[in-house]
């Protein structure tokens, strides 16, 4: 009996892994791609359902989620993490200031807090307390703009056919 195994076997062990890799990177290194729930997902992302006319700004709300929100909210804007999911803030926030409270909120969460007089703001910290969202002063509303245009865009994508 041959202790080695033959070219062949050597070969599909190599191919199995090599798959098992582009999984890994597809789940832990593109978020925005796969569910937490769901480890083996499609070659179909997000993007490529983006109008060509909001392809910039999606990849620049995707650099800004990146490096400021990710540590706190789920890629797939979706799962609870130690912030609540992204998508549908839009909706959330119609009937307590709009646009315009959802954006001073993310700027400055605390100060909203503090004042009291937003229902939304009152109710969010009522479930997350003592988690401090951190502020981000600078962000503009373009730069806001583009955020959302990027949640909106991951957050269908992750939504359809599932539970909203
Ligand atoms: C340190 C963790 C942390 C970071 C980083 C963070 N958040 Fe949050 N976020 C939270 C927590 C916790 C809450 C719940 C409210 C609270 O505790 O203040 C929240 C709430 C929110 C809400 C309200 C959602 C709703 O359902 O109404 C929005 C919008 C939001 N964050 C946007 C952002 C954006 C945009 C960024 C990046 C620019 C960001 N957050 C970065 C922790 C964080």
């Amino acid at each position: 009996m041959s202790r080695h195994l033959s070219p062949l076997l050597q070969l599909l062990l190599l191919f199995v892994f090599a798959i098992f890799c582009v999984l890994c990177y597809r789940t832990w290194l593109a978020p925005e791609y796969c569910g937490t729930t769901n480890f083996t997902c499609g070659t179909v992302g997000p993007k490529d359902n983006v109008p060509t006319y909001l392809e910039a700004e999606y990849e620049q709300g995707k650099t800004i989620f990146r490096n400021n929100c990710a540590a706190c909210h789920a890629g797939d804007m979706r799962t609870y993490l130690t912030g609540p999911p992204l998508g549908g803030s839009e909706e959330r926030w119609a009937e307590h200031g709009g646009k315009e409270a959802l954006y001073a909120f993310t700027r400055n969460s605390q100060e909203m807090i503090n004042a009291g007089t937003n229902t939304r703001a009152n109710q969010l910290w009522e479930e997350w307390a003592p988690t401090v969202m951190n502020s981000f002063l600078n962000l503009t509303d373009e730069e806001l703009d583009a955020l959302t245009i990027y949640i909106d865009e991951v957050h269908t994508y992750h939504s359809r056919g599932q539970d909203p």
